[in-house]
């Protein structure tokens, strides 16, 4: 294993899948020693061994990210066995049926499911962060998943884009503060990416029509993203801070109805 990550220290949260098993992976196999944090133990736990069955460096910690006592232990806990922290990627978000899924008009909207949104996607990522920049001695890089849905409204999930709204803003206020001491923060925000839990969410319909706002032929995939994040991690990066990169086959770069209607008219 040898790369851009050499002897580097990353955290990872929402590693158990999807796309923060794929940065996990990503940036072991650049040379990163990674801490596989997800609130799945036994999910963290099979990111990491696939980590290490490839040759990698990684140990699996269980942690709920909402949660400041675990954060701060999860850190101390890869802290005692890597010494430091270079890099983040603060990736957790709730996204299961009982809140992303409840998530709908907010006239009937349950408070508890706008509160978890925020206290997981937002509060999660502060204490990440706040947790994470005094264990790094030498500066270093942070990446922020925030979505699509931060970038524009949409007749659903008001808690999650306005969470990730938040993060975009909370990207700048990072990379403002810690820019001196040489740490950098960018945000992602990918449009769909079809992980398991991205596919149970979706209708045949809803796929169609997210596919009919793509200026591409293609979907993001979990690597693609991975990538993205890997390089704004890496010292190729230095000079990019405050900024958030959408990931996205071009969903966000057109009015999106007048190529739902060139596609159907396509069919
Ligand atoms: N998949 C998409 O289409 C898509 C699009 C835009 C943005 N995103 C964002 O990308 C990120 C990853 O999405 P994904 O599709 O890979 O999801 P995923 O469900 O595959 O993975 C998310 C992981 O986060 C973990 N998690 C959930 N709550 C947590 C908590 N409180 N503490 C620690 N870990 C927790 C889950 O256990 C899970 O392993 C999320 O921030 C999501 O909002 C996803």
């Amino acid at each position: 294993m040898s790369g851009r990550f050499d002897g580097r220290v990353a955290l990872v949260t929402g590693a158990g899948a999807g796309i923060g098993a794929a940065c996990a992976a990503r940036l072991a196999a650049e040379g990163s020693f990674v801490g596989v944090l997800d609130l799945r133990a036994a999910a963290a736990k099979a990111t990491a061994a696939a980590i290490r069955a490839h040759g990698g460096t990684a140990v699996a910690l269980t942690c709920d990210v909402s949660d400041e006592k675990q954060v701060r232990e999860a850190v101390t806990e890869l802290v005692t066995s890597f010494g430091r922290v270079d890099v983040l990627h603060s990736n957790a978000a709730v996204l299961d049926a009982d809140v992303y899924g409840r998530d709908r008009d907010l006239d009937g909207l349950d408070v508890a499911v706008w509160d978890r949104t925020m206290e997981v996607n937002l509060r999660g990522a502060m204490l990440m962060v706040k947790h994470t920049v005094p264990v790094m001695p030498d500066g270093g890089a942070i990446v922020l998943t925030s979505s699509v849905s931060a970038l524009v409204g949409d007749t659903v999930h008001a808690a999650y884009g306005s969470s990730k709204s938040a993060l975009i803003g909370f990207t700048r206020y990072v990379a403002t503060m810690y820019g001196s001491r040489g740490v950098r923060c960018n945000a992602v925000a990918p449009a769909l990416v079809l992980t398991e839990t991205a596919r149970r969410a979706m209708t045949p319909a809803q796929l169609a029509d997210k596919a009919a706002e793509r200026l591409l032929p293609w979907a993001c995939s979990v690597d693609d993203v991975a990538g993205l994040v890997s390089f704004l991690l890496s010292d190729e990066a230095r000079c990019i801070t405050g900024q958030t990169v959408a990931i996205d086959s071009g969903t966000l770069a057109h009015r999106p109805q007048h190529a739902v209607h060139q596609w159907r008219d396509g069919q």
